[in-house]
């Protein structure tokens, strides 16, 4: 019987060594160790033997054996084990080298690009840059700009409110035309500034329009300023931000800030016409209230969106997309 015992627990060693993976193995295991196995089977055989020594003698060499094939069992499902989570682990590691392309530079945003370009002509003119809070009071935004309380004029921006002090008392900036009224209640004239800034509208966006755009103010204040000034300084202007094939015009037009008022188009070089800004002669009544002496002084200024200058410099279809960092879009750029 030892020579049986000691085939069938070879005969399992064996079986074991040549499983390949854990569910092989396992199955080896059921097959040589399971109630039905040969060395399950040799249990039985034991009740045969005569003498209770022996049953016992042969017993422990039974047991012996199985917990040899147990232990060699136990071995090698460690081992396949660590050799599959190895190669799962290898199947799932990315290459990342496939993914490598080549360097690729980005750039600011179009919107940032005609921003900077747009202070570097003006510098180049001879004005400097201001700057103002987009959080503004009433009196800033409307009120020294003569819009005096419930002006109609003011229905002109659709104005969202900020829920801070008295009622109505705070707005976020519907223009950049509010820092004229900074700048001209703390410099004494001469001033020329630009002031270049983020405004706010309540409105739904769609290809021209944004609740949230940006604009570049321009203020000039001086001795025996006219609208000569102001009509030279447009051309002056389209003509180093665009080019030497776009001109202006000045269109008849109201806004309170300015007596009188334009509107200013830009004239491509195809003959088509642009609508860009508005601008005028500073209104005598703004001055005063920003402690300048219309009498002394006068000045010229001008207002427009930055946003639609970039989106016409580009030929960009529509405002939307300029925010939509759909990286197809920017690429083209
Ligand atoms: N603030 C005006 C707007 O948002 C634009 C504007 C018009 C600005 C005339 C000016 C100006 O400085 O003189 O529609």
């Amino acid at each position: 019987m030892i020579d049986d015992i000691s085939s069938a627990r070879d005969a399992a060693l064996a079986a074991l060594s040549l499983a390949a993976t854990v569910d092989a193995l396992d199955a080896v295991v059921g097959e040589h160790l399971g109630k039905r196995g040969p060395l399950s089977s040799l249990k039985a055989r034991l009740g045969s033997l005569p003498t209770v020594d022996e049953k016992k003698a042969m017993g422990q060499v039974l047991n012996e054996a199985m917990q040899s094939v147990a232990a060699a069992a136990d071995e090698r499902r460690a081992l396949l084990a660590a050799v599959e989570r190895r190669a799962r682990l290898d199947g799932e590691r990315m290459d990342l080298t496939e993914y490598r392309r080549p360097a690729r530079r980005g750039h600011a945003h179009l919107v940032t690009e005609a921003w900077e370009r747009l202070e570097d002509v003006f510098v180049g003119l001879g004005f400097k840059v201001a700057e103002g809070p987009e959080i503004e009071t009433d009196w800033y935004n409307f009120e020294a700009l003569n819009m005096p309380p419930s002006h109609p004029a003011r229905s002109m921006w659709d104005t969202l409110f900020v829920d801070h002090g008295p009622a109505g008392s705070t707005v976020l900036r519907t223009h950049t035309s509010p820092v004229q009224a900074r700048v001209m209640t703390t410099q004494e004239p001469p001033i020329y500034v630009v002031a270049p800034g983020r405004v706010f509208r309540n409105e739904t966006a769609d290809a021209t329009h944004m609740p949230v755009f940006h604009q570049i103010e321009g203020l000039v204040v001086d001795r025996g300023i006219s609208f000569a000034d102001l009509a030279g300084t447009i051309e002056a202007f389209t003509r180093a931000f665009f080019g030497p094939g776009f001109t202006s015009r000045l269109r008849p037009s109201f806004f309170p800030f300015t007596e009188p008022s334009a509107e200013f188009d830009i004239r491509r070089p195809d003959g088509s016409w642009l609508e860009l800004g508005g601008c005028g002669m500073v209104h005598p009544n703004v001055l005063a209230s920003c402690g300048i002496d219309p009498e002394e002084w006068s000045g010229f200024a001008f207002g427009f969106g930055i946003d639609r200058m970039a989106k016409e410099y580009h030929g960009v279809d529509d405002l939307r997309e300029m925010y939509s960092n759909d990286i197809r879009f920017i690429e083209q750029f």
